[in-house]
């Protein structure tokens, strides 16, 4: 046979799960965004092809995807023979639960489709374990969608430290705050309830000292009736000062992390440690431009008001960029008018953070 037909054979062999795995990334979608683990999806399906089962990796601590699928089966033994479409490759380790390609042996699978491999050190490896067992693995199906769904994640657990978002509000002209150090409120109630919903897909909200002694922000995520959101990621105080005792942060639901470092590759090194996988930046400029240049900026999220302030309070400050051709070019994957506002989303081109394009 020759190499094409060898390849159109593997495509149609893998055809056949598409429809499944788009649903097992619908599946991934419910599960939580923060918390360290990846959102995974997986369904269950029959010979004739038809879904028997479906699960989703609730978070932390909770059965992986996989095993919640097989969960819902009337009896274990209904799995025998049925093919598993998952949209991460079948962890291999044990963690608060077991490896999941030891369920799926034990449970008797025939054959394990999935999109992506595992990227964890300690967690892959999974399809081996599987075809050692007798299972026969098809890999890659869907995966442009798969990581571009999973991209932060992917990217934090391939470079040791968290994937990062940067926020700031200001004017039209650049400007963070008035002469006078005033910021509250540049943006609107629309942009500034999107920030809350950002806070919440967020593990950690890093601030620098300035903004906890220009402000005293609680960075609580909160809903349009000032309720708490389900979800409060933790906030980190960056610099060297003390936060005061009477400060809100030191009242956040989800504690405080004071770091009484500018160190920002240690404390991000740390964040990772405990599990940190998504990081807001909300300023003020002083840590922003220390992000951005020294190049942890993955994401920005820029919320742009129709206000001219003039004056000296920029949004960024110096990022050690001599000449234009080393500006940090952006490319823009989202514009949205939010009542007066504007709301971009940008990744920076130059760290190849830009999620590949399907
Ligand atoms: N429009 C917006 O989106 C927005 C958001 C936040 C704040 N703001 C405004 O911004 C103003 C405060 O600006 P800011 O720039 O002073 O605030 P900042 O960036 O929050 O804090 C600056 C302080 O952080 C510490 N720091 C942490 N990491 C550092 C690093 N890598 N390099 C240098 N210093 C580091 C330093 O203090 P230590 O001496 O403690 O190390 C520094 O003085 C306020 O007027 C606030 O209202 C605006």
């Amino acid at each position: 046979m020759s190499g094409i037909e060898l390849a159109s054979a593997g495509q149609a062999n893998t055809a056949r799960y598409l429809p499944a795995m788009r649903r097992a990334l619908e599946l991934a979608a419910k599960g939580p965004i923060t918390g360290g683990n990846p959102q995974v999806g997986c369904v269950l399906l029959n010979d004739a092809g038809d879904i028997v089962a479906e699960g989703w990796h609730h978070g932390a601590g909770t059965p992986h995807a996989e095993v919640d699928a097989l969960a819902t089966l009337a009896r274990p033994e209904d799995a025998a023979g049925l093919t598993a479409v998952v949209t991460l490759e079948p962890c291999n380790h044990t963690g608060r639960t077991g490896p999941c390609s030891v369920a799926l042996l034990a449970a008797g699978v025939a054959r394990v489709v999935f999109a992506l491999p595992d990227p964890g050190a300690r967690s892959g490896g999974g399809a081996e374990h599987l075809r050692a067992g007798g299972v026969e693995v098809i890999s890659g199906v869907l995966a442009v969608e798969a990581e571009a769904f999973l991209h932060p994640w992917l990217t934090a657990i391939s470079r040791g430290r968290p994937w990062v978002t940067v926020k700031w509000g200001s004017t039209l002209d650049g400007r963070a705050a008035a002469s006078d150090g005033t910021s509250q409120w540049i943006t609107g109630a629309a942009a500034r309830q999107r920030v809350h919903e950002e806070r919440e897909a967020s593990d950690a909200i890093l601030v620098g000292t300035g903004t906890v002694f220009a402000d005293d922000p609680s960075l609580t995520a909160r809903g349009a009736g000032g309720e708490l959101l389900r979800h409060q990621p933790v906030p980190v105080v960056v610099g060297e000062r003390e936060v005061p005792a009477d400060a809100r942060l030191r009242r956040h639901p989800a504690g405080l992390i004071e770091t009484r470092s500018r160190d920002l590759a240690a404390i991000l090194a740390e964040l990772d440690a405990r599990g940190i996988r998504r990081v807001y930046v909300e300023g003020g400029p002083t840590l922003a431009s220390a992000v951005v240049a020294a190049g942890f900026a993955d994401e920005f999220s820029i919320y742009l008001a129709p206000l001219l302030l003039g004056g000296e309070q920029l949004a960024l400050r110096d990022l050690g960029i001599p000449t234009i051709t080393e500006a940090i070019r952006l490319r823009l994957t989202s514009i949205e008018q939010l009542g007066d506002d504007l709301h971009l989303i940008g990744h920076a081109i130059q760290n190849h953070a830009v999620p590949k394009e399907n």
